[in-house]
């Protein structure tokens, strides 16, 4: 399963790319509004777009067809790396078929059914980002869409990646691989919270205070 970081934060991104533990970062108007600044969102994107070796999630504002794509084409000139965002309305399934004519990569934003996920393949987007947390925020399944959506897929054979999307802790993680999401996007929080582990923790006291008592180093 691939991993990727939710933020625009390019501390973040740099933090979790040397570790070599990320192949692309998905953003959102929001995410972006928090780093941003006074300064130019094109120039953040391409800058996230040089730091990752892999897909950069980049939304659209415009909510008709046309201005959909007129944006599209702009952030996906901004670099190779870009895979352009667009909600999933009408007019965002007819502009993610026009860029996919063109060769654009896309992901197809805010889903929370099946019946959406369903369009979104038929509308040849890259991929699919069902939003697991905000479906269980009010008292919905969100992992049980995310293996509605496999199943579906599967069934039919459509290759539209499955971006297991507003993952809030580790268990959303474990669980997106077990029900066959291709990537997991997440907050820079939940992908440190991923090494976590208190036998670990105390593993490695117990080992360092026994070493202690050779008295020597390496
Ligand atoms: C995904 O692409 C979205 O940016 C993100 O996962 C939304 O997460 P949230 O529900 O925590 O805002």
């Amino acid at each position: 399963m691939k991993i990727f970081l939710d933020t625009a934060d390019l501390g973040e991104i740099r933090r979790a790319a040397e570790a070599n533990l990320i192949d692309g970062v998905t953003t959102n108007p929001t995410l972006v509004s928090k780093v941003a600044g006074a300064r130019d969102p094109k120039d953040l994107y391409r800058e996230i777009c040089e730091v990752v070796g892999g897909p950069v999630s980049a939304e659209v504002i415009g909510t008709d067809k046309e201005t959909m794509i007129t944006e599209g084409r702009k952030l996906a000139r901004l670099h190779d790396h870009i895979v352009v965002k667009l909600p999933i309305t009408e007019d965002g399934l007819k502009a993610c078929r026009a860029l996919g004519s063109e060769g654009i990569r896309t992901n197809l934003t805010l889903c929370f059914s099946v019946s959406q996920a369903l369009l979104v393949a038929k509308a040849g987007a890259t991929y699919v980002s069902p939003f697991v947390g905000r479906i269980d925020d009010i008292s919905g399944d969100g992992m049980g869409l995310i293996l509605q959506i496999r199943q579906v897929y599967d069934n039919y054979g459509y290759d539209t990646e499955i971006l297991a999307a507003s993952l809030r802790h580790p268990v959303h993680v474990v669980e997106s691989m077990l029900q066959g999401a291709d990537v997991a996007t997440m907050p820079p929080k939940v992908l440190w919270q991923l090494t976590k582990h208190p036998l670990t923790d105390n593993g490695l006291a117990a080992f360092l205070k026994d070493w202690e008592k050779l008295g020597t180093t390496l």
